[in-house]
């Protein structure tokens, strides 16, 4: 084992039993959501970029989104985007279907030369494979009165009955690990029933928190219905911003936490399959420190 004697004893993480020597993030790809949600677009990234270093933000102490005032998100967006560059991030990917409604297109103004990477619910391709001419779309109520859903349904959805569906406390119930159980089931049922009842065959999920559910989304829903997790086409498009930036990173991870680290370790070690070390940041005055 080869130990960085540079290295302060709080850079050493343990991973098995053997200590290993952190390294510092090399221009890494900041990624940041309201809490673990943004992980399913993290997953994704890793896979496609595996050299690249990834720090990524949940604004835990402010989770949910969801239901927040469009200029509460951006003030917290434009907070954690400055961080993030502070912190050297090449560009930022608002693994966030909220905070991209509320936030983005005011990012991209006030960070100029930064790339940005954002999401919109995947109503193109849900309208290119229905059968039944009906998709039903999960997200959160600021999503969904965003301009950026109003402009993909104008564009890609002609003639395609669109349904929308807000969930209530299922983002608070998968932040707590619920993703398994009767209790699961029957939330989700409540958001999905009428959906299918009304003849979805394709269901979008609109927020980055859901793809947690899939297995159980998938047995609710039957082999019939197509569930779309946007995650690979963001983790692509992300490939392809990287695409005109110098090659860095050695395949590292950092996590970060306004809220509870056992949330998001617990999240990481669920979708990722390891132990992360978890940094602690704290909101005061509207900055993050
Ligand atoms: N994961 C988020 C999204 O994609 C935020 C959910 C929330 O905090 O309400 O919308």
């Amino acid at each position: 084992m080869v130990v960085d004697m540079a290295q302060t004893p709080a850079d050493m993480v343990a991973t098995g039993d053997c200590p290993t020597v952190r390294r510092p993030l090399e221009s890494p790809i900041g990624l940041f959501d309201s809490g673990v949600g943004g992980l399913t677009i993290l997953r994704e990234v890793r896979r496609l970029l595996p050299e690249r270093d990834l720090l990524y933000l949940a604004d835990g102490a402010n989770c949910p989104y969801g239901a927040r005032p469009p200029e509460e998100i951006l003030a917290l967006s434009e907070e954690i985007t400055r961080y993030l560059l502070g912190r050297g991030a090449c560009c930022i990917v608002v693994a966030c279907n909220t905070a991209s409604a509320a936030a983005l297109q005011a990012l991209r103004a006030r960070f100029e030369g930064v790339p940005f990477v954002g999401m919109v619910p995947a109503v193109k391709p849900a309208a290119a494979l229905t059968r039944t001419g009906t998709i039903g779309v999960l997200a959160t109520p600021t999503t969904l009165s965003g301009r950026l859903f109003a402009d993909v349904v104008e564009r890609f959805a002609e003639g395609v009955r669109v349904l929308t569906q807000t969930c209530p406390g299922l983002v608070e119930h998968i932040e707590a690990g619920g993703l398994e159980g009767p209790e699961t089931e029957a939330l989700l049922w409540r958001y999905l029933g009428p959906l299918l009842d009304r003849g979805a065959d394709v269901i979008v999920l609109g927020c980055t928190h859901y793809p947690f559910l899939i297995p159980a989304i998938r047995r609710l829903a039957g082999p019939q219905v197509r569930v779309l997790d946007p995650a690979e086409a963001v983790a692509r498009q992300v490939r392809r911003v990287l695409e005109g930036l110098p090659p860095a990173g050695s395949g590292q991870h950092e996590f970060l936490t306004t809220g509870r680290p056992e949330a998001l370790s617990a999240a990481v070690r669920h979708l990722l399959g390891f132990e992360p070390a978890v940094e602690r940041l704290s909101w005061q005055d509207g900055r993050l420190i």
